[in-house]
């Protein structure tokens, strides 16, 4: 299948490209650089949610699943953006929002005017509070982005919204729930689309009852990452995933990977089993520390979650939701040094790659000021956490001021900072030793190195005996990936040099002068000899 071994790339709609001068990406703005994708050496888009949206939570709030926002275009813009891309040979995915709506859905609307208990309101989790004349919410469950997950109407009763209070959970037991996700799947795949990404892929099924957290359970919740919150991953939303999987088949090539965050290996696999999703979101790089011991441990539960699941690896280093790597890894020019390093592991790594926007510009996360920031993390938080602006800052394309070209307009919606000429795409594209031409020439190897086959499902690697703070693999094919994570350089192993992040050094201490040597905070790749 074409996802086997393809690398997705991430587009955080609000944050590629404005074509109409609003300060805001948009559909338009995406097609005018889709090129850019297809130079780059992507196989596919996964564009975040488009639809008709009131942007609490930027689209993730949605209203109409069916129509696109007039701030991001309209159908007709999202027709030739597919157009486009297929004509580039570029694959299309879109993002799926189950797990909720925006409270301007017209569902929601009416459950709003309806009366308690009338059916109206089925379709959510309405329940009467607790305590005297109910005004205590019905359980002690937070929201995902701080403050209570329940917000309560002028009538009395109260509704569950595990994220912002403007994105009402759904009702997973009402019929019409699971027959509207068919029609919304039906009409974008209809129209062309390669498949989806499944937003909170754990999280449609609660717990029975939805008894109150424990103490421990509550202790240190902050984000659905926790493993243990026992809110997420219940077995019922098997039977949400087996429905998505029958509505893809039947459409002949078609996917859909999950966000699943779950701690347990094995729990893991069961979002892959043959009637259910193609691919799971493996986070565990993502979360990895720069630490060679912490990264091998990652490459080795990611391996074993899909072991025997036929199902491909998905790796993933950053996205829209959580700080970017260049950032996690340090900053400033070591954070960079490491996040390229970081890409050649990626992207050697068997199975399926997802490529944030802007990962290929080596982008830090940006400081924002207080007033700048618009996460609706920020707010219910009390302002104790800034949310998730910092990586959404909007990609610069060419210039010298923001926003980089990144719109016609003189602004963005997250402001741009000063100091970024040297990383947009223009002026790295004109530099032979940018981090952006490191991710075209790994493309272009990974693309060609020995076919496709390379790629099979659960292809298998074999740790290579290295220094302990250095990692290094060889893959079935013959392709090595050596990475170097500590404060002193490593011989390289055996092998014709094909790609490396960063300068090697020669080998002065070695018998073999001719021999390199891989520093710090860079790897390599080799065809074993
Ligand atoms: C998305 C977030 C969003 C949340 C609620 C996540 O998994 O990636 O950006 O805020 O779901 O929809």
């Amino acid at each position: 299948m074409w996802w086997t071994g393809a690398v997705f790339y991430e587009v955080y709609v609000r944050s590629f490209a404005d074509h109409d001068g609003n300060g805001i990406g948009d559909l338009r703005g995406i097609t005018d650089r889709l090129p850019y994708l297809a130079e780059l050496g992507v196989d596919a888009v996964w564009l975040t949610p488009f639809y008709r949206s009131p942007m609490a939570d930027h689209g993730y709030d949605v209203a109409d699943p069916r129509a696109v926002d007039p701030l991001f275009g309209d159908l007709a813009a999202f027709d030739a953006l597919l157009a486009r891309a297929h004509g580039l040979g570029l694959r299309v995915t879109v993002d799926l929002v189950p797990n909720h709506t925006s409270d301007q859905h017209e569902w929601f609307r009416a459950a709003r005017g309806a009366e308690p208990g009338d059916p109206e309101r089925s379709r959510y989790i309405f329940r009467g509070g607790r305590g005297p004349d109910g005004v205590e919410p019905p359980n002690n469950w937070p929201s995902v982005f701080g403050g209570p997950a329940w917000t309560r109407l002028p009538d009395g009763q109260w509704y569950l919204h595990l994220f912002a209070s403007e994105q009402p959970d759904l009702n997973w037991s009402h019929p019409e729930v699971a027959a509207d996700l068919d029609t919304t799947m039906r009409f974008w795949l209809d129209r062309g689309v390669d498949g989806f990404r499944i937003d909170v892929a754990h999280g449609m099924a609660k717990p029975a009852g939805l008894p109150d957290l424990s103490p421990d359970a509550l202790h240190g919740l902050h984000s659905m990452s926790d493993s243990n919150d026992p809110r997420f991953d219940n077995d019922g939303v098997h039977e949400v995933h087996r429905g998505v999987r029958r509505t893809l088949d039947a459409y002949p090539e078609v996917m859909a990977v999950g966000e699943i965050w779950v701690g347990d290996d094995e729990r893991v696999a069961r979002y892959v089993r043959p009637d259910e999703l193609h691919l799971a979101f493996n986070f565990r790089l993502l979360e990895s520390p720069w630490n060679a011991e912490e990264l091998r441990t990652a490459v080795d539960r990611s391996l074993r979650s899909i072991a025997g699941t036929g199902t491909p690896a998905c790796w993933v280093l950053s996205n829209h939701d959580r700080p970017r790597h260049v950032t996690r890894y340090g900053g400033g020019k070591v954070g960079l040094c490491r996040a390229r390093a970081a890409a050649l592991l990626q992207l050697a790594l068997p199975g399926v790659a997802y490529v944030y926007n802007g990962d290929e510009l080596g982008l830090p996360d940006v400081d924002l000021p207080d007033e700048a920031l618009q996460d609706p993390i920020w707010e219910r938080s009390g302002h104790r956490e800034r949310g998730r602006d910092g990586s959404r800052v909007p990609l610069p394309w060419a210039g010298d001021e923001p926003p980089y070209d990144f719109s016609p307009g003189a602004s963005s919606w997250l402001p741009a900072p000063e100091g970024w000429a040297g990383l947009t795409a223009a002026a790295q594209g004109d530099d032979p030793c940018s981090i952006l031409n490191l991710y075209r020439h790994a493309l272009r190897i990974r693309r060609t190195w020995r076919g496709r086959s390379a790629m099979a499902p659960e292809a298998s690697l074999t740790w290579l005996e290295l220094p302990r703070d250095a990692l290094g693999f060889v893959r079935e094919d013959g392709l090595v990936c050596v990475l170097n994570a500590g404060t002193e350089p490593i011989v390289l192993p055996p092998g014709d040099l094909l790609l490396a992040s960063g300068p090697l050094t020669s080998l002065t201490t070695s018998a073999d002068s001719g021999g390199l040597a891989l520093p710090p905070d860079t790897a390599a790749w080799l065809a074993s000899t």
